[in-house]
């Protein structure tokens, strides 16, 4: 058993797109949740720092023996503030201020422009919306003005740190998403780059062949007419391989078919080669009597069958005559068509069942582990049919089943 090379599952992929998906759900979650968190409580505890002053401010206020100048007071109890906000009188008129904005925090207002008011005035208004303001009183009963205070900077930003974190989320799946529509692109391209790579070393084939034819006819006539055929044939090998070339990295189309001439035109070209191998190999047809219409791709269809064929003849072993048997039959009542090829080559070990349709698997010396994945991938992915190993036994054979819906 070897591994060529590692593409990960269809399944796996399927899994890995799911955890992306739940972790950017539960990032964007958990970070929404614990910055409002973070956000209520340190809210909390400006308010209670904010009125903790205020409460200091109206004692020192009612207080005979202290200064009692508003303004002094008002000064002292903000020289620390790290939050915005405005004392005003009764009528509303800004006194003091701070944290508003650098333009204006050390300005008196006898000095201000236009444009320092209009900046005071909007901060006043932003910040009317944050708390309530606390009222200052004169021994509980007389209101000498009114404390407006915003929040720390610090909440501000917190504050939006959510949306930050959900635009950097759906960047995030966007990225995802792009990435995984490009693999998938560059999927179904392999698709034809697999059967480039495998169909390149089957150019040698034809190629040799009508070399061969060539080379006798330039000796003698006798061969004649055999040797334009077999060239024509080979000619026709040649033509469907560069087809197949030219179709790569294009979505395969899908056309009704009659599957029996497709298989047979298959089997014929396999029959050609049988007598110039070394086993004893012979392919037999049971197919019935009616039309069978599919919607295939015929170029990818055939290589499917190809690879089958090839996978039963390379199974079968010296030491027998091979058989080959592709039968098709169908199933009424649900419209489907079942396309059994079976060999009685030497089956497949018990381990390797579950292995043979990953890509890179292989046991063959030469092999690519191409074959029955991509086989897979076109009958399951492009035409909607399955692809099994329907059953095997050591050293009598296997039976591989392509299950595909008719056309009605
Ligand atoms: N009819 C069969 N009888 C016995 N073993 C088979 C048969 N078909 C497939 N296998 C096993 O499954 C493995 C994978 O087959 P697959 O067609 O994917 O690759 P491969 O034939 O080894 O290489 P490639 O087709 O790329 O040239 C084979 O190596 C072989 O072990
Ligand atoms: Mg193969």
């Amino acid at each position: 058993m070897k591994l060529r090379f590692d593409i990960s599952s269809d399944r796996a992929k399927a899994n890995f797109k799911a955890f992306l998906f739940l972790v950017g759900v539960l990032l964007v979650i958990s970070g929404i949740w614990y910055s409002q968190n973070l956000v209520s409580i340190l809210e909390k505890q400006a308010t209670e720092y904010v009125k903790f002053r205020i409460k200091f401010l109206e004692v020192s206020l009612n207080n005979p023996a202290s200064n009692s100048d508003i303004n002094f007071l008002f000064n002292e109890v903000i020289q620390h503030a790290d939050y915005p906000l405005i004392y005003t009188d009764t009528e509303n008129n800004p006194r003091s201020w701070r944290n508003i904005s650098p333009e204006i925090d050390n300005k008196p207002i006898e000095a201000f422009t236009k444009k320092d008011s209009l900046i005071l005035f909007k901060a006043l208004e932003r910040i009317k919306k944050e708390n309530p303001p606390i009222p200052i009183k004169y021994q509980n009963k007389i209101v000498l003005g009114y404390y407006y205070y915003g929040y720390p900077k610090v909440i501000y930003r917190l504050r939006i740190f959510p949306y930050l974190a959900l635009t950097a989320a759906i960047l995030f799946g966007l990225l995802g998403y792009m990435g995984f529509s490009y693999i998938k692109r560059s999927e179904q391209q392999s698709i034809w780059v697999g059967m480039a790579k495998e169909t390149a070393h089957q150019l040698g084939t034809p190629l040799t062949s009508i070399a061969g034819w060539v080379e006798l006819l330039s000796i003698s006539d006798a061969h004649k007419e055999t040797a334009i055929k077999e060239i024509q044939n080979d000619l026709k090998r040649l033509t469907k391989i560069a087809n197949r070339f030219s179709k790569i990295g294009s979505r395969p189309e899908l056309k009704p078919v009659d599957l029996k001439p497709l298989i047979e035109s298959v089997v014929a070209y396999y029959r050609r080669r049988l007598p110039n191998m070394q086993k004893k190999v012979s392919i037999k047809t049971e197919l019935p009597d009616e039309e069978i219409i599919l919607n295939l791709n015929e170029e990818l269809f055939e290589w499917v069958l190809e690879n089958l064929i090839k996978n039963a003849i390379d199974s079968i072993m010296p030491s027998r005559d091979g058989l080959i048997t592709i039968k098709v039959s169908r199933i009424p009542g649900k419209n489907l068509a079942v396309i059994d090829i079976s060999d009685n080559g030497r089956g497949i070990q018990s381990p390797d069942k579950r292995h043979i349709f990953r890509p890179g698997f292989s046991t063959k010396k030469r092999g690519w582990g191409l074959g029955l994945s991509l086989a897979r991938r076109i009958i399951q992915n492009y035409h909607g049919g399955k692809l099994f190993l329907k059953e095997t036994k050591i050293n009598e054979g296997s039976v591989f089943r392509i299950v595909l819906k008719e056309k009605v």
